[in-house]
């Protein structure tokens, strides 16, 4: 059997490590399975790249950071045992060509933040089809890669359970209209229903906000994930980030995305028609399965239950179904995003780049928790007074690290608490 070439950009983070575990999962058959690991790539883990290579001998691995990689290839060359079949590359150029060249056909966007966004960009141009997590690099890309992208032979499936769950919710037809600015209301879709689980500290007071420290904000009551999305979830720009996505992927105009509340996660999203009906998805609450039916894609695979990768309960929906509707006015980063999207081209960068900006602050102690959104709203203000052009990378990259700029000033000027 011919077999199917995966890169993962983010292998050591926790997006990457439930794909792995969906990847052996699908490749647990007599015959080896149809996959193979092409590249795994990271920013500077090299103690883990390295278990991950011993463990499943990927024809490369990649660290963006180079003299992290240096120190990768110094123990691989060291190694005494039967050496892994392995090369060893080093920074984003390496990255972006794992993500890009012929033999590959899957791709999972699983970085954090938007660094890897060559990479990505690389991997739509040339066809590939994307696993997108990654949802800080499709905010960064906005309209314009939704253009680039509809120019394209590739195809998108969303792995952020949200928007996996709307995506399975879609017939064929339109889940090939995904990511290139097409909107779905002109296709039957009337609504679709983006739930959240209102994170850590939903009800807080804003006293006892401004007491949370970074290690209460990274514990999830449902998931387990990487520390910016953790915080992201407390403050609930998660939810925000998510929004945009919604926007970008389904091409949806705002007043068709409902934010309800669904505390329990049994249900992930919902796609109501035009004819009157809806269709939810439920699932349990675990990455591994949406990369597992992303991998599988457009086929259903019955992946075996190895590590993580469990099979739906009905438990995970039955007596779960109390969806609230959440005021997208009254929760602060929802309303940042809502402007953010119809300021125009340069906001949603600087929101995106303001909020990591600023939750890396909050994670190292210099800012407090109720700072990060409090930066985010001012960088809107600010830069919404200039108007920026956002219609190249060049520009796009200027206007973020303008923006970090300006929180770092904010930062020493003492206007954060
Ligand atoms: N975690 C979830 O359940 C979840 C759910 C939905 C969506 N997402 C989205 O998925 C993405 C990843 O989240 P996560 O929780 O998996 O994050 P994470 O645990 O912090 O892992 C981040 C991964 O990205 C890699 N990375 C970061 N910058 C890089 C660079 N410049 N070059 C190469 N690799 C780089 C990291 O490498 P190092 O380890 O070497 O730093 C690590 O492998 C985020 O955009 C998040 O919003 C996550």
């Amino acid at each position: 059997m011919e077999k199917r070439y995966l890169t993962i950009l983010g292998s050591t983070g926790s997006v990457g490590q439930a794909s792995l575990e969906a990847y052996t999962s699908l490749n647990a058959t007599a015959s080896g399975g149809p996959f193979r690991l092409f590249a795994l790539i990271a920013r500077e883990n090299s103690e883990l790249l390295w278990q991950q290579i011993l463990q499943y001998q990927p024809c490369y691995a990649i660290l963006t950071k180079s003299e992290r990689a240096e120190d990768l290839q110094a123990r691989l060359k060291g190694y005494r045992d039967e050496k892994p079949d392995t090369q060893v590359l080093a920074g984003l150029e390496s990255a972006v060509w794992a993500c890009q060249t012929e033999a590959v056909s899957i791709v999972i966007a699983a970085a954090s933040g938007h660094d890897t966004f060559p990479a990505m960009l690389a991997a739509i141009k040339s066809g590939k089809k994307i696993l997108l997590a990654n949802k800080e690099s499709l905010i960064f890309g906005g309209e314009w890669l939704q253009q680039i992208f509809a120019q394209s032979t590739a195809s998108i499936v969303p792995i952020d359970s949200e928007h996996n769950a709307i995506f399975q919710c879609l017939s064929s037809d339109l889940q090939v209209k995904v990511g290139r600015g097409v909107d779905l209301c002109k296709f039957g879709v009337e609504k679709v229903g983006l739930l959240a689980t209102g994170g850590p500290f939903w009800g807080y007071s804003t006293e006892q906000l401004k007491r949370v420290t970074p290690e209460k904000a990274c514990q999830h009551p449902v998931w387990r994930m990487g520390k910016k999305i953790s915080v992201d979830c407390a403050t609930l720009m998660n939810k925000a980030l998510e929004y945009m996505e919604m926007v970008y992927l389904f091409g949806l105009p705002e007043r068709a995305i409902e934010v309800q509340l669904h505390r329990e996660a049994g249900i992930h999203g919902w796609v109501q028609y035009c004819d009157g009906h809806r269709l939810l998805h439920s699932s349990s609450p675990d990455m591994s399965l949406g990369v597992a039916y992303g991998i599988s894609y457009p086929l259903r695979s019955a992946s075996r239950p190895v590590g993580a990768v469990q099979k739906a309960s009905w438990q995970d929906a039955d007596n779960k179904m109390c969806l609230e509707p959440l005021c997208k006015e009254k929760v602060l980063a929802l309303r940042l995003a809502s402007y953010a999207l119809k300021a125009g081209f340069w906001s949603p960068i600087v929101l995106n780049a303001a909020n990591a900006w600023a939750v890396e602050a909050f994670l190292q102690k210099k800012i407090g928790f109720l700072s990060i959104l409090e930066l985010c709203e001012r960088a809107l203000d600010e830069f919404g007074r200039f108007n920026y052009p956002c219609d190249s990378l060049e520009t796009k990259t200027k206007l973020d690290a303008l923006t970090r700029r300006y929180c770092v000033k904010q930062l020493n000027l003492g206007k954060l608490a």
